[in-house]
């Protein structure tokens, strides 16, 4: 790629000159792979007359502002503690310095980019660039986008291995998307198998409703937690174990859950009828709604397992809580005559986008999708974090899924060295977001071998975990050093059950596993427990970490046994007190609401 070496005066009109007159043609890489990232292989050059939108992070004038104020409002300690920010707060912390503003459009200027295509957030920390022609953006970014496909889903996406900035901007810019990341969010579910031996029993069937009857408990009936629920999940199970059952929600005018949906996934109401029938009859007026994100759709005939789960179980835990459940495009067929949709592979982004713009946000949110960390580039990964960070500082409480790998799948590091390494998941490892993994059985329950749990590459160990965390690494001593990172956030924060959960879609019912069980059931407590903050004038939790890792000992059930093999190795222990596997342990909604209410 040629770059023309000259330098042009800008014809903004600028109230104080820029400090120097930027060499635009000086590139340096922003980010590049060392090779075309793993499952995705070229087909081709991006088609002719093909447009892209671009998004492009400006780093925030006070690089730790909103960080510090989010820590603030987040520590129970601190005088501070749930004086949440509001919207126009947090565009303050995050506002990009004038000089940054004037360099960006100095630079797009030079391009030929029209002022009328170019569009900041509602915080101004975010450029959109909207439908520039490729052949435009390979200049701009040093970039070579191409069609790059999938190997095992056939989705096609326009990427560049690389890209570049020139070095007046690296300062100013934090990261541009899409460009490298490749990688396509996945729902942390392993299985999914129809109940009883393999048969497909439709709603309805004899045996069916014969099987159920024996499963279903009375909503609340149950004193201690049965047995049959080491085998098989349902609402009162998890109602008893997590200590919800006796708890009516009182706020439900003002709290609500959010549920985030990617991939073209959907919660089907007539799925929810069925459910709430089956398995929590004084709930059966239960609904949601579905916002629709960017081109989002709702197909009620195109049941999906997560969507359905998802909404299943945070619906009869948190009854009457309303729940609204997010449709954002994930997945769209690749039309190279069209534009390129950009929110192929940039989900976060889009969903966040929209959420932070709206007046009212959803005290409790509930992510069960992820990717591995590594596959997730280093920029994109901090961008995207900070924008969980600005949730947290509007006082909301983030779940996502630490995700069902154990300590790792596919072992490989892609830096070009072919190690084994541990593969910790994005964005469980997000410092900013309250991470679930996984446990199965009761009395007592143990860590379920699928869940997630290690250390970050990407993000150093949080203040709040440092009383916890040192002592779990210095009782590993040796054992699988180099594998992860010693100085890395810990994950997963907490855990909730992960097998067997019977749901029904399509009004059939299944049998799935995965830490998408674990996430709308953690996130459902924590909305009651937001629930009983609210009708007593209380602020909501908001950004629950620090809170969490502080009620140690009274509130979780800690989880001691079991591990998270994987990469061939036996995986973590869980042990007393945190661990990477189930972090803090599973919540107590009784006791929690003793230190919260
Ligand atoms: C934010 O929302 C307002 C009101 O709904 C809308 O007018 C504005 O365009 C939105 N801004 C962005 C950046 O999406
Ligand atoms: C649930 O909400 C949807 C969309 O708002 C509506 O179409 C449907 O009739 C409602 N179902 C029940 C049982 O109220
Ligand atoms: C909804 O889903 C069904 C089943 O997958 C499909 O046949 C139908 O075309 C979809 N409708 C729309 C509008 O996409
Ligand atoms: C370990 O994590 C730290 C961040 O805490 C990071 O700077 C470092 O690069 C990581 N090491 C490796 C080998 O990835
Ligand atoms: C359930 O919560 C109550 C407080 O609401 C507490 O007294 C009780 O010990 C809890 N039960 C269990 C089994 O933890």
């Amino acid at each position: 790629m040629i770059w023309r070496f000259l330098s042009i005066v800008v014809a903004v009109p600028l109230s104080v000159a820029l400090p120097i007159t930027p060499r635009w043609g000086d590139s340096q890489v922003k980010h590049s792979w060392v090779r075309v990232p793993r499952d995705w292989y070229c087909v081709g050059p991006a088609p002719e007359g093909a447009t892209i939108t671009l998004r492009i992070a400006l780093k925030p004038h006070r690089e730790d502002a909103l960080v510090e104020a989010l820590y603030q409002v987040s520590d129970p300690a601190h005088e501070r503690y749930g004086d949440h920010l509001s919207k126009a707060q947090v565009a303050a912390l995050v506002a990009p310095h004038p000089d940054t503003i004037r360099l960006v459009h100095a630079w797009l200027d030079h391009h030929d980019i029209p002022t009328s295509s170019i569009s900041p957030s509602h915080s101004g920390d975010w450029l959109t660039v909207s439908s520039i022609p490729i052949s435009q953006a390979n200049t701009l970014l040093g970039a070579s986008y191409k069609v790059y496909q999938h190997i095992e889903t056939n989705e096609r996406i326009l990427r560049t291995v690389g890209y570049s900035l020139p070095a007046a901007l690296h300062a100013h810019v934090a990261v541009v998307a899409p460009t490298t990341y490749f990688g396509r969010p996945r729902p942390w579910r392993r299985t999914s198998h129809p109940i009883s031996n393999g048969r497909i029993l439709p709603h309805g069937d004899a045996d069916f409703q014969a099987e159920i009857a024996t499963l279903r408990g009375k909503p609340g009936s149950f004193v201690t937690v049965p047995s049959s629920c080491g085998s098989l999940i349902t609402p009162s199970c998890l109602r008893a174990l997590y200590n919800t059952s006796t708890y009516i929600p009182a706020a439900t005018s003002k709290n609500s859950l959010g549920i985030a949906g990617y991939l073209d996934e959907y919660a089907i109401h007539t799925d929810l009828k069925t459910f709430m029938t089956n398995f929590r009859s004084d709930a059966i007026t239960a609904n949601f709604t579905v916002v629709k994100v960017n081109g989002g759709l709702d197909n009620q005939t195109d049941p999906g397992v997560e969507a359905n789960l998802d909404i299943q179980y945070a619906e009869s835990i948190s009854f009457p809580t309303p729940n609204i459940y997010y449709s954002t495009a994930g997945s769209p067929p690749f039309k190279p005559d069209v534009e390129q949709r950009t929110n192929t592979n940039e989900p976060y982004l889009d969903w966040l986008d929209f959420l932070l713009n709206q007046t009212t946000i959803p005290q409790t949110i509930s992510t069960s999708y992820g990717d591995d960390e590594q596959t997730v580039p280093l920029d994109y990964a901090q961008s995207v974090c900070t924008l969980f960070a600005q949730l947290g500082a509007m006082g909301v409480s983030v779940l996502f899924a630490s995700g069902d790998t154990g300590v790792g799948f596919d072992c490989v590091a892609n830096d070009g060295t072919d190690r084994t390494i541990f593969i910790p998941n994005f964005p469980a490892t997000c410092p900013f977001v309250t991470t679930v993994g996984g446990t199965t059985g009761v009395n007592p329950e143990t860590a379920a071998s699928l869940s997630s749990g290690g250390f970050s590459n990407y993000f150093a160990r949080p203040s709040y975990q440092t009383t916890v965390v040192p002592p779990f690494i210095t009782s590993m001593g040796t054992l699988f050093k180099g594998l992860y990172n010693t100085s890395g956030r810990g994950f997963p924060d907490i855990a909730a059950q992960a097998e067997n959960f019977q749901i029904v879609v399509g009004g059939v019912m299944e049998v799935v596993g995965g830490t998408s069980c674990s996430t709308p059931t953690a996130a459902a407590i924590v909305s009651l427990l937001n629930d009983l903050r609210i009708s007593q004038d209380k602020p909501p939790l908001g950004f629950l970490n620090p809170l969490l890792y502080t009620s140690l000992d009274t509130a979780f059930n800690d989880i001691t046994s079991g591990s998270n093999p994987g990469c061939g190795r036996s995986g973590f222990n869980a042990g007393v007190g945190w661990d990477p596997v189930t972090g803090l342990g599973t919540l107590d909604f009784g006791r929690l609401r003793t230190i919260v209410g």
